[in-house]
């Protein structure tokens, strides 16, 4: 087994191991992936300060997010189709997160279902879920996330109408699969993979099939997708669904100042800064130059939370030092969870963990919850290169 170190290490194992429509499934955006490229390299353009003689005993990464105690303030994002990166793949995710002392948020297009997670976890989880039409399927799934005991919601907004990717088309990945020549040549070669699938019985979307209406086999899926979206979604809509969960709401996919605005008015407990990864609208800004605006239309009102683009603690500390309370990874804990399950996902919260201590030291800090933008070199013309 290498030494592993980094995120990039876990990515290298995790493309090894996992069968190339799934690996492909997490490593694309959509288009020409520029937003998903832009994602990391905006990062790349912010620098540290080095700092020198400067105590740096008794670090702690440890704070909040929404209220609850964090060990570092990094979830796991949601992500979809999880359960198939690695058999059980959504439990072994959650249980990482759990023992590593970071939220957990379970995708609606998880393979392993709420239930699934909320029996083999301890901890409350949080869960994710689409605007949907459907208001009667919506209730259910709150009502399950409620008795499973999750204590908050992250509502994803910016997946009305799914932005295209290529990979996935290429690769026959819908629902249900339609293997090619190329993809069932492909899978044969990752026999581990197979033998750990052949021996759970969770290889579909459990929090769909089953409890919708009208799907009951895989097959019937795909009409019941390309229905089920809210092409309609207004604020009021967004309002509702609130209201019908009750508890703690995290809206996730705002990328515009004055969308950021009306998502505070409406009394969210936390809003992300996100492009989904770079997976829907291709062209959009990347979130880390997002960010600084949106903080200055909410920052006072509102939690501001951001993902896509983070790959390393160097990309979370960035991310905290513009002003952001709350980070999330997700390709990076699914390389982990490709590349070796459970342990995988512990491998890379604790390369990320190291790598945001280390970095914070070294630019003179001892902890997160006071870190402020004095400890970056910005260039100038980072946010302000755009104008409507
Ligand atoms: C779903 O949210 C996806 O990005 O595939």
């Amino acid at each position: 087994m290498p030494v592993i170190t980094t995120i990039a290490d876990l990515k290298r194992l995790h493309k090894r191991r996992t069968p190339k429509m799934f690996y492909d499934y997490a490593e694309s955006g959509s288009w020409t992936e520029q937003t998903f490229r832009e994602n990391t390299s905006d990062f790349d353009q912010i620098k540290f300060r080095q700092r020198i003689a400067v105590d740096m005993t008794n670090r702690t990464t440890a704070t909040q997010m929404i209220g609850q105690d964090v060990a570092m303030p990094v979830a796991l994002a949601p992500v979809g189709l999880t359960g198939m990166q690695c058999a059980d793949g959504e439990i072994k995710a959650a249980r990482a997160a759990e023992k590593f002392g970071v939220p957990f948020t379970l995708s609606t297009m998880s393979i392993c279902s709420i239930e699934d997670v909320a029996e083999n976890t301890e901890k409350p989880f949080w869960f994710q879920v689409y605007t949907l039409k459907d208001d009667e399927f919506m209730q259910r799934l709150f009502d399950r996330a409620r008795a499973a005991n999750c204590s908050a919601i992250v509502i994803t907004l910016d997946l009305q109408i799914m932005g295209q990717r290529h990979k996935d088309l290429k690769n026959g990945l819908s629902a249900p699969p339609k293997f090619t020549v190329a993809s069932m040549a492909n899978l044969a070669t990752k026999w581990p993979w197979g033998i750990e699938m052949l021996q759970t019985k969770r290889r579909f979307f459990g929090n769909i099939v089953g409890h919708a209406k009208g799907v009951s086999d895989p097959s019937s899926l795909a009409s019941w997708t390309a229905e089920a979206f809210d092409h309609a979604l207004d604020w009021d809509r967004v309002a509702q669904l609130m209201k019908m969960w009750g508890g703690k709401v995290i809206l996730k996919g705002i990328l515009d100042a004055d969308d950021a605005r009306k998502a505070a008015e409406l009394g969210a407990d936390a809003i992300i800064v996100s492009n989904h990864g770079g997976r829907q609208l291709d062209g959009a800004m990347s979130s880390i130059k997002a960010l600084p605006a949106i903080l200055e239309a909410v920052g006072d009102k509102v939690e501001v939370h951001m993902d896509s683009g983070i790959r390393s603690g160097q990309d979370v500390l960035k991310a905290l030092a513009m002003g952001a309370k709350g980070t999330y990874i997700g390709r990076a804990f699914v390389n982990g969870l490709g590349a070796m399950g459970e342990k995988g996902v512990t491998k890379a919260l604790e390369v990320i963990h190291k790598e945001l201590d280390l970095t914070m030291a070294l630019c003179g800090r001892r902890d997160v919850k006071t870190l402020d933008r004095d400890i970056l070199l910005v260039p100038e013309d980072f946010e302000g290169r755009w104008a409507r």
